[in-house]
């Protein structure tokens, strides 16, 4: 079967990887694709009608997405309206990771745990909540804004402040809107689910790190690295996520006659009181991926074309029981703005180590991979435990070097905790 995959990042890099594994599978084209991706073939980025012309001509009986935006954008509704299989919730449905306001009213009616939180569409009455509720507080932008909508203030100075800039235009659009939120304490963990709206199928759990600095200090990124299992989520963790969360989730899609058909990702807080949904994401997380798929021993492709075809019930996901770290490479700079065009060294003698390299900002200049985003590799290995699994993630890691690299050196520093404490 051949398969189309959305997206160029390190997600995407490692969907490719594993789907290429499959042996169902056919040609894997991804649009845009990267250059790490091995054997893949590489389209250019296209309207939703044209990737859709593109699966049509191209007999690709899968198609996977990886980012939100093509998600928001409609490119489910486009692709079912033209008899093509794919996975993901359409445009109605993915307004639970692109609209704050959304999720939190579905969650609030489905009975999910979620933080206590004040809806506004102008800057004055949210101000007023702010200074009535005191610090601290979350104020977050409602729409898509790439994860940097949002702000977790300590004092009320600067929870105004984020207001302000929010109505201020500071995110275009999606700050026209804003949600005011409890502060939640405890410590974060994702669970990522397929769900095929009968059927929901966790993955094997993950955390990422999204601070930039060690100790995780600093701004927010996209993530610097993730590893899998997350030893916080206990099996006694995740049957009350289950019953909790997952459940609910999928109750509330069938009441609310949502169709999803993809992935859900559900950014939990573990409080005191319970596991609490800081925010969904309909697809799956970035680089929490990288780590999960390197465990993945049955087939991606079988997976999801059940996940698809509403016949997930069928599918059983086997994970190797080795842990596995993805250490994300940074751009001098980033997250703010940051080099590019820097060429890269060592990528082989990384892989050589048996550690998988997925590439994310990257592109070739005069036949050498160079550096072009901000978050460039995801260094990724496996081990016989999580220590091992470190070790072995940065010894490939230490191999690559380009002007200004940087990485977080601290990845899994809370499993590694735990597991010395066991
Ligand atoms: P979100 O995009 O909603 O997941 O928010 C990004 C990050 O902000 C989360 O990963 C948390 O670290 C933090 N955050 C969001 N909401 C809250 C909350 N209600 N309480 C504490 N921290 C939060
Ligand atoms: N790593 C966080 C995300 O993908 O949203």
């Amino acid at each position: 079967m051949n398969v189309l995959l959305i997206g160029g990042g390190g997600r995407e890099h490692a969907l490719a990887w594993k789907l290429m594994q499959s042996p169902q599978a056919g040609v894997v084209y991804c649009s845009p694709g990267n250059p790490g991706m091995r054997g893949v073939v590489t389209v250019p980025e296209g309207t939703l009608a044209e990737l859709a012309d593109f699966a049509v001509a191209h007999q690709v009986g899968l198609t996977m997405v990886g980012p939100e935006a093509p998600l928001c954008a409609g490119i489910v509704d486009e692709f079912r309206r033209r008899g093509l299989r794919i996975v993901g919730p359409d445009q109605y449905a993915a307004q639970l990771e692109g609209s704050k306001s959304f999720a939190k009213q579905f969650m609030q009616r489905h009975g999910l745990p979620t933080a206590a939180s004040w809806h506004f569409t102008a800057e004055e009455p949210a101000l007023a909540c702010v200074r009535q509720r005191g610090a601290p507080l979350v104020v977050k932008a409602d729409g898509l804004a790439a994860g940097k909508g949002v702000v977790v203030a300590t004092t009320v100075a600067e929870a105004e402040a984020a207001v302000r800039a929010c109505f201020g235009g500071a995110f275009g659009a999606a700050g026209a809107s804003v949600l005011i939120e409890e502060c939640l304490f405890g410590e974060e963990a994702s669970i990522i689910a397929l769900c095929d709206g009968k059927t929901i199928v966790p993955l094997a759990t993950s955390q990422d790190h999204k601070r930039a600095g060690d100790g995780d200090t600093g701004p927010n990124t996209g993530g610097m690295g993730a590893y899998s299992p997350a030893p916080v989520v206990t099996p006694e963790l995740e049957q009350v996520i289950d019953a909790q969360i997952m459940q609910p989730f999928l109750r509330g899609c069938q009441a609310d006659g949502l169709d999803f058909r993809g992935v859900i990702y559900a950014g939990l807080m573990l409080t005191a009181q319970g596991p609490k949904v800081l925010e969904f994401n309909v697809r799956f997380g970035d680089p929490e991926t990288q780590a999960i798929l390197a465990r993945l021993d049955s087939d991606l492709l079988e997976a999801l074309v059940a996940t698809a075809d509403g016949r997930l019930a069928e599918v059983e996901l086997v994970w190797s029981p080795k842990p596995a770290v993805c250490v994300v490479m940074a751009s001098e700079g980033y997250p703010n703005k940051y080099r590019k065009g820097d060429p890269i060294r060592g990528i082989d003698a990384a892989e050589a180590t048996g550690a998988v390299v997925f590439q994310a900002g990257t592109r070739i200049e005069n036949g050498q991979t160079v550096t072009s985003g901000g978050r460039v590799l995801g260094v990724t290995a496996l081990g016989q435990d999580i220590a091992e699994a470190v070790a072995n993630a940065y010894q490939a890691v230490e191999l690559i070097s380009w002007p200004g690299a940087w990485y977080r050196r601290d990845i899994a520093h809370r499993a590694l905790q735990r597991d010395k404490q066991r």
